[in-house]
């Protein structure tokens, strides 16, 4: 089966990784979500993909680190959005998990650069154990160092390798790395026949991001991509191997 993700949420349509772009994903029949995690200054997980504000509101200045909850949970960035999204605000972790169906896969990318969030992996894998959270989650990131301590906090739990850059022969490279992963993220530009092979060849299913265009879509599950990261809910809702 092919598996896609609907990226941020369904962020063309609502602010990305609120809880209104997570609710249009579901209406879509998503079978899969991806977000990004970080960590407020009083340490609580919070969901969001950029570290400065700016990118989400002229209201406020700063990075993510030095806003403490209640200070987060005060900006409205629905606004920059639409009219019709006034009042939204960044959800935590807790929001998104009590929200996603436990039969919705949850991509929970720890976003740790160029901030690196001191201790949020020990934070995440408590939090998805308080939400009895553990199956039907796959956590990813950019930052290799974080995934082995989420391994070493939980052994049981899925990751994902994000590679962002075209590296020779990736597949060593994730070999040796000493992380048990079970899926790898390309860059969609760095996605091609010989990575798939390879990867599927040492067990590791390959979801490359972002792909919006049912062009590029429908090359990459030629290629034998196992599904891809999309913030077109004509991609994000398909979820069945219609070719190949
Ligand atoms: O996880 C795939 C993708 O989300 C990684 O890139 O920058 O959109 O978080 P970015
Ligand atoms: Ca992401």
């Amino acid at each position: 089966m092919i598996l896609n993700f609907a990226h941020r949420g369904s962020l063309t349509e609502a602010p990305e990784n609120t809880l209104p772009a997570m609710e249009m994903a579901i209406k879509h029949k998503a079978k899969a979500v991806e977000l990004d995690v970080q960590l407020t200054k009083d340490n609580h997980l919070i969901v969001i993909h950029d570290q400065n504000l700016s990118a989400y509101t002229n209201q406020a200045k700063g990075l993510i680190k030095d806003y403490t909850l209640d200070a987060i949970k005060k900006i409205d960035i629905g606004s920059t959005f639409s009219t019709e999204y006034k009042g939204v605000t960044f959800a935590t972790l807790d929001e998104i998990l009590e929200l996603i169906p436990q039969g919705v896969i949850i991509n929970i990318e720890i976003k740790n650069s160029p901030t690196a969030y001191s201790g949020i992996e020990q934070l995440l894998v408590s939090c998805l154990q308080q939400h009895n959270r553990l199956e039907n989650v796959l956590i990813s990131s950019f930052d290799y160092s974080a995934l082995e301590k989420v391994q070493k906090a939980a052994p049981n739990l899925k990751l994902g390798l994000l590679i962002n850059r075209r590296i020779r022969k990736a597949w060593r490279f994730i070999r040796s790395s000493g992380l048990s992963i079970s899926s790898i993220h390309p860059n969609a530009r760095y996605t091609n026949r010989k990575l798939i092979e390879e990867s599927h060849r040492l067990g590791y299913k390959v979801y490359p991001y972002t792909v919006n265009s049912l062009e590029s879509y429908n090359h990459l599950l030629k290629l034998g991509v196992d599904g891809v990261f999309s913030n077109n809910p004509a991609i994000f809702s398909q979820h069945l191997a219609e070719i190949c």
